[in-house]
């Protein structure tokens, strides 16, 4: 079967998609696949072949055209995080060319890339709390004194549609909160200003195949940083990763059971990790975000959980195809 794994994309995120590509590429089976590896970027879609030579991608039907034969895919291995291929766009497009793909559709991906509406609808969910927020947009005045009365300090500033932590600041002191904001809007047009939450951050993979759910173990994320920044996630040793994470057999139980309701609420497909912070004075379990393209480099989360269950990543990867190519 022919399969395209797309990496790149146009955010800050390019680095790490790169990454992902790498530990994917290197751990799909090419008995069973030929993999194109396409480069997105503004610029140009394109594959570069083993000799070295550059073939773009025909956008009216992803295609390439390699020595006279035109080369069509069985399904696209999505591997950007952040635009366009973890906020639905890619999705679109490949759902409207009839090509599957290996993430959630274009309206999960969508819905749960802006931090801001996430929020929003995973609270009227109603499965787990959701921390207060501001929602505030470049184009429209704000009030930052407002906001303070609103909202308990400290508070995360972060870009509502972003990743990796670019952007993001924690902020101690209402005489911090303009220049975070003003970083935020760097990334984006819109800003999403949470409380923080006192507790445990626990993060858990979710993936469908053959209609069965497989909940991977759970890692807890201990940072020697400030926050899980990102230094802390991507240089290794900055922060302490542990999987299965040290918790009581209901916490697990609750992550897990959450973790759950949500990917099924929130219709996802393919590799979701979810995010959560576990408030140990209260009991309550805090969502903090969906991620619909998790990092796959090899120091990210997921590829340390599917190893912690047991499994290979090539049987992992391998599921994820199969599963969208059903
Ligand atoms: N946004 C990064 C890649 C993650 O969620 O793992
Ligand atoms: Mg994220």
């Amino acid at each position: 079967k022919n399969i395209a794994l797309v990496a790149g994309g146009y955010s800050g995120e390019y680095v790490i998609s790169v990454q992902s590509a790498v530990t994917i590429e290197k751990n799909l089976d090419s008995s069973k696949y030929a993999v194109y590896k396409i480069i997105i970027t503004r610029d140009s879609w394109s594959y570069t072949a083993a000799d070295g030579q550059v073939y773009e991608i025909d956008k009216n039907d992803f295609s390439l055209l390699i020595a006279g034969t035109k080369v069509q895919f069985d399904a696209v291995f999505i591997g950007i995080h952040g635009t366009p291929g973890e906020d639905g766009r890619l999705q679109g497009y490949f759902e409207m060319l009839g090509i599957p793909f290996t993430s959630c559709g274009m309206v999960t991906s969508a819905i749960t890339f802006n931090k801001s509406y996430c929020n929003k609808i995973v609270a009227a969910l109603d499965v787990v709390n959701v921390s207060k927020s501001a929602h505030i947009f470049r184009d429209q005045a704000f009030d930052t004194a407002g906001i303070l009365q609103q909202l308990r300090l400290p508070v995360f500033v972060k870009p509502a549609e972003g990743g990796s932590s670019i952007g993001m600041s924690k902020v101690k002191t209402a005489e911090e909160l303009p220049a975070a904001i003003e970083k935020a809007f760097q990334e984006d047009n819109q800003v999403l200003i949470e409380e923080f939450i006192k507790g445990r951050e626990l993060t858990i993979g979710l993936y469908r195949t053959n209609n069965t759910l497989t909940v991977l173990p759970i890692t807890e994320v201990v940072s020697s940083k400030e926050f899980f920044d990102y230094e802390a996630k991507y240089v290794p040793g900055v922060s302490n990763e542990i999987t299965p994470a040290p918790v009581a057999d209901e916490v697990t139980r609750l992550v897990q059971e959450t973790a759950t309701a949500l990917y099924n609420k929130l219709n996802c497909k393919g590799i979701v990790r979810i995010d959560f912070i576990y408030e140990e004075a209260t009991g309550k379990l805090f969502f903090l975000e969906a991620n619909t393209m998790p990092g796959q480099s090899e120091n990210s989360l997921v590829p340390q959980q599917v190893r912690a269950a047991g499994n290979t990543l090539e049987a992992f990867y391998g599921a994820l195809l199969e599963e969208c190519l059903r």
